[in-house]
């Protein structure tokens, strides 16, 4: 059950979603073409101690992620989700963006992953301590970012765009934000709070991507698995979800003048010409209820 103000760090909590799905990345880069490799998920994952260790080398073999049908399947997503995304700042470069907003980073290790352009700022938002496990484990790894990193630690249900501007974010210069993987642990009131600071903070040829989570009808909550970690101490993910359906962020932008397009996961992976058999978890949750979007803010017209 989420509290207002509740704390975790990356082990514990909505901080060990955060290694569940760069464990997934790592997973799913193995594979024969996989859709993306991400080489610093497994290094980032084993960092946080033997247990994940084992999993990554299979030695858990009842835990989720290993589930020959729904483990695959819900690797199978991250890895689409993950060149979604890329493909998303690739696009973000070419149009001269150089200001990145990642929310709820995580162990998102783009910055030392993608070609950014010089010039080229990242703002890594997440809690203090999720944001020092990162730092402490990058940091043996012997890789410099390939960006101009900033950690701002922050609770993303209070106001965290003026902890960003202090850090040296420019409203007045085009960003490019990314929330994947986050709205389902913030409350609906605090989802759209989330893309109204992104609105006002975003001047014209800013772009958004999204990772919606799927409406879930009956209040239910909508679980990926029977629990996020079969590991010690590990809370079930029901319990740290918000689900609350909040607006549909298509729907949201477009209706304030942003170019806006979503894709369901089994469209996406048709767009890929990659096939799988929708599996669902005996609750009924599946990746393939999950939509990705981006949305572009029309640049300012020339004036004559
Ligand atoms: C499922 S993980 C996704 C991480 C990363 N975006 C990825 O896709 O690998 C969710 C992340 O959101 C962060 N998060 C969730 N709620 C937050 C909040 N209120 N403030 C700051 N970070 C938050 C968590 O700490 C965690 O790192």
């Amino acid at each position: 059950m989420r509290t207002e103000g509740d704390t975790w760090d990356i082990s514990t909590g909505v901080g060990s979603t955060a290694l569940f799905v760069a464990a997934a990345r790592a997973l799913a880069g193995r594979g024969s073409e996989p859709l993306a490799v991400e080489p610093y998920a497994e290094f980032l994952v084993r960092e946080a101690g033997p247990e994940w260790a084992d999993l990554l080398d299979g030695k858990m073999a009842e835990h989720p992620l290993l589930d020959p049908r729904f483990g695959v399947y819900f690797q199978l997503y991250q890895a689409a989700r993950t060149k979604y995304f890329d493909d998303y700042f690739a696009t973000a470069m070419r149009a001269g963006v150089r200001q990145i907003v990642i929310l709820g980073a995580g162990l998102d290790a783009r910055a030392y992953r993608l070609p950014w352009p010089d010039g080229t700022t990242i703002y890594e938002l997440d809690r203090t301590t999720v944001l020092e496990f990162k730092r402490r484990a990058l940091s043996s790894c012997g890789d410099e970012p390939r960006a101009d990193r900033r950690e701002v630690p922050v609770d993303l249900r209070e106001d965290w765009s003026k902890i960003l501007r202090e850090h040296g974010f420019d409203p007045s210069e085009a960003t490019a934000w990314l929330a994947e993987g986050l709205l389902y642990y913030l409350s609906a009131a605090a989802g759209d709070q989330l893309f109204d600071d992104i609105e006002l903070a975003s001047a014209p040829g800013s772009r958004v991507a999204i990772e919606e989570p799927p409406t879930v009808p009956d209040q239910a909550p909508a679980e990926p698995a029977d629990r996020p970690c079969h590991m010690s101490s590990q809370p079930d993910w029901a319990d740290l979800v918000y689900n609350e359906q909040g607006s549909d962020a298509v729907e949201w932008f477009t209706a304030r003048g942003w170019d806006a397009t979503g894709v369901t996961f089994p469209d996406y992976l048709d767009s890929l010409d990659r096939t799988a058999e929708a599996v669902f978890n005996d609750r009924g949750w599946s990746p393939s209820l999950m939509r990705l979007m981006t949305a572009v803010r029309p640049p300012r017209p020339i004036s004559r």
